[in-house]
């Protein structure tokens, strides 16, 4: 070997020991002074923690599942609060995913004020929010995105069914979801919008049934025995309300479906269950299948890309004359 190829050899093995220590790679720590290069995440790298409202319908429950099994497929750490229809439990929960600093934080907001100050403790943090079916009035800058449903849109499409049902002319009750929760006032106000087109269609009354099978039947054995026979029509918020007061309306010796037309909102399988018993005469759908799209989401944040602020559902109307067919298919 002559003297020239001796230290060129000498060069490149310096060159070679030099790149080795400032690379790094996320495996292999980088050298004194110089940062590594951010890893990317991956599903089984992340926490996340969600604070669930509670279990007050069977769209509750496809809803949980639907969070519980995508963490499960993913392999993710999923930190799961039931908020048990209480706004402090779920705030309280927040708090906890703080302290125990996970990488992203999940809520659907019981109701849509009160989360000022326990967002803002979120956003001191440095931990996104993801408000996940249920928005909540609170500045843009308090949350990274809202993933869920228009449902101003499914209570203006709730209200095109009724006055298609009705022939354009009837006698409304309407059971209301949980006071103070954005399903409850949007399904309203697009319902009502959308009724100033529909002169001969009035709402007798309005109560709420907390989303629940059983006030929903409370409420309309109430509306029974003021109204009667005046009522032509029941306008349920969701479906585990309109299922409720499809019993009432069985005991006081009337015709679910037909002496009283129904339409309701969610799309779960009761709902078809009773559309094919002729009961129950449209479901407006309102799509609980969200595990997928919110830790699509999570895990986009985490990784710093970009993402939409609402990430919209996309969903459906199901009449009676379709849902013997798309009972079957039907996943909750
Ligand atoms: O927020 C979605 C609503 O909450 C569903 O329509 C209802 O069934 C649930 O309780």
């Amino acid at each position: 070997m002559t003297i020239r190829m001796l230290r060129r050899l000498i060069l490149l093995f310096a060159l070679a020991s030099l790149l080795g220590a400032c690379g790094g790679t996320p495996d292999s720590p980088a050298g004194a002074g110089v940062p590594a290069a951010k890893a990317t995440r991956t599903y089984k790298q992340l926490v996340v923690g969600f604070a669930q409202i509670g279990a007050e319908s069977g769209w509750r429950t496809a809803n949980t599942l639907s969070i519980q099994e995508t963490a499960q497929d993913l392999g993710l750490e999923l930190k799961f609060a039931d908020g048990q229809q209480k706004q402090e439990n779920q705030i309280a929960a927040i708090r906890g995913f703080i302290a125990q600093k996970v990488d992203i934080i999940g809520v659907s907001p019981i109701i849509e004020t009160g989360w000022d100050t326990v967002f803002n403790e979120v956003k001191a943090a440095g931990i996104p929010l993801i408000l996940l079916d249920r928005h909540a009035k609170v500045p843009d800058d308090l949350f990274a995105a809202f993933i869920g449903s228009d449902f101003a849109l499914e209570g203006e499409n709730a209200c095109k069914e009724m006055a298609r049902l009705l022939n354009n002319k009837g006698a409304i009750v309407e059971l209301e979801g949980t006071i103070g929760s954005a399903p409850a006032i949007d399904r309203k106000t697009g319902f009502h919008n959308c009724l100033k087109n529909y002169p001969d269609m009035q709402v007798l009354a309005t109560q709420s049934g907390d989303f629940t099978h059983a006030k929903g039947k409370t409420v309309m054995q109430a509306f029974l025995k003021s109204y009667g026979n005046g009522i032509t029509a029941l306008y349920a918020h969701n479906d585990d309300m309109a299922l409720g007061a499809i019993e009432a309306i069985e005991e006081a010796g009337l015709k679910p479906g037909v002496d009283i037309k129904i339409v309701s909102v969610d799309g779960v399988r009761g709902a078809f269950e009773a559309m094919v018993a002729g009961k129950l005469n449209v479901t407006v759908e309102c799509n609980p299948l969200l595990g997928p799209q919110f830790f699509e989401t999570a895990l986009k944040l985490a990784n710093g890309e970009a993402i939409d602020k609402w990430v919209k559902s996309e969903e459906g109307i199901y009449r009676q004359d379709t849902a013997k067919e798309a009972l079957p298919k039907r996943a909750y």
